[in-house]
């Protein structure tokens, strides 16, 4: 690799509370130019960064009481996976303090089209029981070096043990044959404001 950083298998480990900090900037920079974050966001990427810091504070602590929170670290930065355990799914709101934050920070029209967004994903949500990978990012420097993959395996693998299907969605064509080779499928394809959203489900039992 020209930047000095192998392709390897990362370590896995659980995000303590103390790491929000650093797992809230590499989330919100991972995640700053997606599709999805561009069309509710718009178009200007430091307003998208704080949108996002904003809305990974909230999401972080409510994501650990209802799953897991995870890291792999590279010496080029962080990667992070948010997945909900079977039954948590929706989490329950966030306290108000926190949500009136969060609005306040990222402005009320941005906040309500996120609620819409969740919405929207809501209604294709499976209701059987499964894995929810709520959110998976690395810290751009870090990207394409496998710590997404490492990650990706320590929650399948959890998956796997509970005789389970993990189910996401992402908004990034580019995405689909990291979690195909995974074995996920997609489901169902849909779009809102625009932008596409690929729903994935891995089944239980995969070869
Ligand atoms: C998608 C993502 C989590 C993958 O993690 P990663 O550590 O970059 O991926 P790995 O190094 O383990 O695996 C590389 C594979 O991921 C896929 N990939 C997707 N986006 C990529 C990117 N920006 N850089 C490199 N690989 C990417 C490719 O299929 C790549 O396969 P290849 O090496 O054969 O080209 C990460 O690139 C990311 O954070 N992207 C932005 C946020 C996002 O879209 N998250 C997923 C939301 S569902």
């Amino acid at each position: 690799m020209t930047d000095g950083l192998e392709r390897r298998a990362w370590g896995v480990e659980a995000l303590e509370a103390s790491g929000d900090g650093p797992a809230i900037a590499a989330l919100a920079a991972a995640f700053r130019d997606n599709p999805l974050n561009v069309a509710v966001v718009g178009g200007d990427p430091e307003r998208r960064l704080d949108s996002n810091r904003a809305g990974m504070r909230q999401i972080l602590p409510s994501t650990r009481r209802g799953g897991v929170a995870l890291a792999a670290r590279t010496p080029a930065g962080l990667g992070v996976l948010l997945a909900q355990r079977p039954g948590a799914y929706p989490l329950p709101p966030a306290p108000l303090g926190a949500q009136l934050r969060t609005s306040w920070a990222q402005g009320l029209r941005v906040a309500l089209r996120w609620r819409r967004v969740f919405e929207h994903l809501d209604r294709i949500h499976p209701r059987d029981p499964h894995w929810y990978l709520a959110t998976l990012g690395v810290d751009p420097a870090a990207q394409g070096h496998g710590a997404g993959s490492a990650l990706l395996a320590a929650l399948l693998r959890r998956a796997d043990r509970d005789a389970l299907p993990t189910y996401l969605e992402t908004d990034r064509a580019e995405n689909l044959p990291f979690y195909e080779r995974a074995g996920f499928r997609t489901e169902q394809e849909t779009a809102i404001f625009g932008a596409r959203i690929w729903h994935m489900q891995r089944p239980v039992g995969r070869d």
